[in-house]
This record gives structure tokens, C-alpha cells and sequence, in this order.
């Protein structure tokens, strides 16, 4: 506890505990939820390596540095210090017990090697195949409203409530690229525009409005059901509203050099490299030169050997068909190849990220 209280060491407390409430849940639920598994269904589970106690310490040093940089962005004005206490309370009462109840079907998916199984009526047909699987071993895929409507609390019980904090990442070197592009005198002032590929339920284009509320907003999904989803959480948001487009990333529909920026939250470990490749070479093509793309994604093999054992259980555990070949790809020179250029990554707990110039003109 701090010496003085001041109004800011209080918020930084208050930050710091709602945070460990979340860590503290996500912990108690995996707990719970692998007792009861165990208790229902007794049998080795497909776990390579065990955890180490020496492991299972490493992890909360990593997390506190995350919500140490979370805090210091707040504090340095990247985003307001509200942001950091957002939480969609609502959701969490309505959809918590059904995500209690979804876990049976994940277990016996999961038990029986079931990766590509759908509800009826789900129409899978159009889709690239690699698409068409139960990531997660999540009910329905990606395909349905029930698992739009589950996935960010699952999310925020798999990272025990760390998962905005990591996303936010992306956006001090965010701001700072587009602030830099922003003309200080405009005849006709145009927004700068931010595309970010595979928007999922909208969480990354949330946080991008709540740091640059005058940004103009535009996601891609491959996904109906998490568009409406993000759709309901941006209809909120200050400023323009998010145009939300049904795309592949692989093929971008807009124009050549459209953005100021592009980015990507938790794509590109679901990708096969060739789909990896085709994303980041669209978002070169959408890019304006002098703009900037920002990845976001798990961490790699080459940066944190230690988290080695916990990586290789990750793609065990969860279905995750391409996690493996992600960990030890090369994104670095495929972000060359497809012509930006000073490309730097740097971590921050489980993530990995990626900050590439696309050259002037
Ligand atoms: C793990 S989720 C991440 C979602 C979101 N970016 C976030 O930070 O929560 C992966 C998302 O990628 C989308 N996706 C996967 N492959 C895609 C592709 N080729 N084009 C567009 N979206 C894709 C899925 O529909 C899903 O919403």
C-alpha cells in the first residue's frame, strides 16, 4: 500500500483489485470446472506436460507487469483511466450460467475428437475449410449467436481477466503513428481510419474508440454471428459509428491504401501460414504508405522458451489445428515480404506483438 493516498494511488488500487477479483474468478472456475470433470469423468486427460510449480509462479510476475504497462498508459493519457474499469456486467449475469451449462458438450466434443460439429442449421458451406472447425472446442464454432454471445467470457476466464489489458497493448503505438500522421491544419478534416481484420465481437475496436474517439471505426469478420455481436457492443460508442463488414481477410473488400491503420487482436494463430501470408499482404494492399499495421497475438517460442511446455499444452487442451505451426513462425519476415519495414515485437504476458511500417510513398 502506498504512503499517501492521493485520488491517483486509490484508482491504481482500485485497478489493481478489481483485477485480482478477475484473476482470482478465472482461477476458481478453471478450478471447479476441472474438478467436476474429474469427478464426472474420470481418465487421463490429454495434458503433455504438467505444469511445474516453478511455471505456475513464473506467470504472476508477468501478469502484474502487464497491468503495470495497462496502468502507465492510462496515466501517460493513451486512454482515459474509466476505460480500465470497463467491465459489460450485463453479460457476464446473463451468460454466465449458460456458460456453465455449455461445458458438458465441450467435454464430450473434446473427448470425442469432435473438431468440425455444428448445430443443425448451421450453414458452414462458402467458408474457407480451415475456418469450418470448433476452435476451442467451442459450441457451434464460430457459426452461431450463442457462441458470440459466450466467447468473451470464456476469454476472460482462459487469461483470468487479462485479456483487454493485452489487446490495449496495440494502442500506444497506435495513437502515436496516427497522431503523427493527423495534419494540424485541414480544409476539409477527414478521420483517420482504422481497420481492424477479424474483429470477432468488437472488443479491439471498443478500446481503439475509447483511446481515439475520433477515429473512424471499420472491422472485418468472417463471422455473421460475431458481427451483430460487435455490432451491439460499439452501438455505444462516441463519434462515428463502426462500419462492420462480413469478410475474409484474406481479401479485404476495400480500395487500395484506404487506412491510416490496420490491426489484428487473436487472428493469426487460427490461420494456416498461407492464410497468414494472404492477411498480412491485404492489409499491406489496404494500408496507405506512411501508415501502420499492429498485430496482437500469443506469444512465440523464440521469445519466452520458458512458457515452452505451457505453449505446447495450449493446441492439447483447446483445439487450436494451427497454434502449433504459429509459435514458430516467422510473422517478421512475412510482414517484409509483403513490404513493410521496421517491424518490431515486443511481449507482454501471453501475447506477442508486432508493429509494422508500411513506407512512405
Ligand atoms: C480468437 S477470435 C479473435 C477476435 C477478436 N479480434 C478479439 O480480439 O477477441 C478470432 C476471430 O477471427 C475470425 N476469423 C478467423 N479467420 C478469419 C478470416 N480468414 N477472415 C476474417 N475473420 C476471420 C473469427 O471469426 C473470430 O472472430
Amino acid at each position: 500500500m502506498p504512503d499517501t493516498l492521493t485520488p491517483d494511488t486509490l484508482t491504481k488500487v482500485a485497478y489493481q483489485t478489481f483485477q485480482q477479483g478477475k484473476q482470482v474468478f478465472g482461477f476458481a472456475h478453471k478450478m471447479l470446472s476441472t474438478r467436476i470433470l474429474n469427478t464426472v469423468s474420470p481418465k487421463e486427460r490429454n495434458e503433455p506436460n504438467p505444469l511445474t510449480p516453478e511455471m505456475i509462479k513464473s506467470i504472476q510476475p508477468r501478469i502484474d507487469a502487464l497491468l503495470q504497462a495497462d496502468w502507465q498508459d492510462a496515466e501517460d493519457g493513451v486512454y482515459p483511466k474509466w476505460a480500465l474499469f470497463e467491465n459489460r456486467w450485463d453479460d457476464f449475469f446473463r451468460y454466465y450460467p449458460e456458460l456453465c451449462l455449455d461445458l458438458p458438450g465441450i467435454w464430450e466434443r473434446a473427448n470425442g475428437k469432435r473438431y468440425q460439429e455444428f448445430s443443425a442449421g448451421i450453414e458452414t458451406a462458402g467458408y474457407p475449410d480451415y475456418y469450418v472447425q470448433n476452435f476451442h472446442h467451442q459450441t457451434d464454432g464460430y457459426f452461431s449467436d450463442t457462441s458470440a454471445n459466450l466467447y468473451d467470457l470464456q476469454v476472460e476466464v482462459l487469461f483470468n481477466g487479462t485479456a483487454d489489458p493485452m489487446r490495449r497493448r496495440i494502442l500506444a503505438p497506435l495513437k502515436q503513428h496516427l497522431n503523427a500522421m493527423q495534419p494540424t491544419v485541414s480544409v476539409t478534416p477527414q478521420p483517420l481510419k482504422v481497420l481492424d481484420i477479424a474483429c470477432g465481437t468488437g472488443n479491439s475496436l471498443k478500446l481503439i474508440n475509447q483511446s481515439m474517439p475520433k477515429a473512424a471505426l471499420y472491422g472485418v469478420d468472417l463471422s455473421p454471428a460475431y458481427l451483430r455481436k460487435a455490432n451491439e457492443n460499439l452501438s455505444g460508442v462516441k463519434g462515428i459509428p463502426a462500419q462492420l463488414v462480413q469478410a475474409n481477410g484474406e481479401a479485404l473488400p476495400f480500395v487500395d491504401e484506404f487506412f491510416e491503420a490496420t490491426t489484428s487482436t487473436f487472428l493469426f494463430h487460427e490461420l494456416p501460414a498461407e492464410a497468414r501470408q494472404n492477411v498480412i499482404n491485404e492489409a499491406a494492399r489496404v494500408t496507405k504508405p506512411g501508415g501502420i499495421f499492429v498485430i496482437c497475438d500469443s506469444v512465440q517460442k523464440i521469445d519466452t522458451p520458458e512458457l515452452e511446455p505451457m505453449m505446447e499444452n495450449f493446441p492439447a487442451i483447446f483445439h487450436e489445428p494451427y497454434y502449433q505451426h504459429y509459435i514458430s513462425d516467422d510473422l517478421v519476415a512475412r510482414l517484409e515480404t509483403a513490404g513493410f519495414t521496421e517491424v518490431r515485437t515486443f511481449n507482454h504476458f501471453m501475447s506477442k506483438y508486432w508493429v509494422a511500417l508500411k513506407p512512405a510513398a
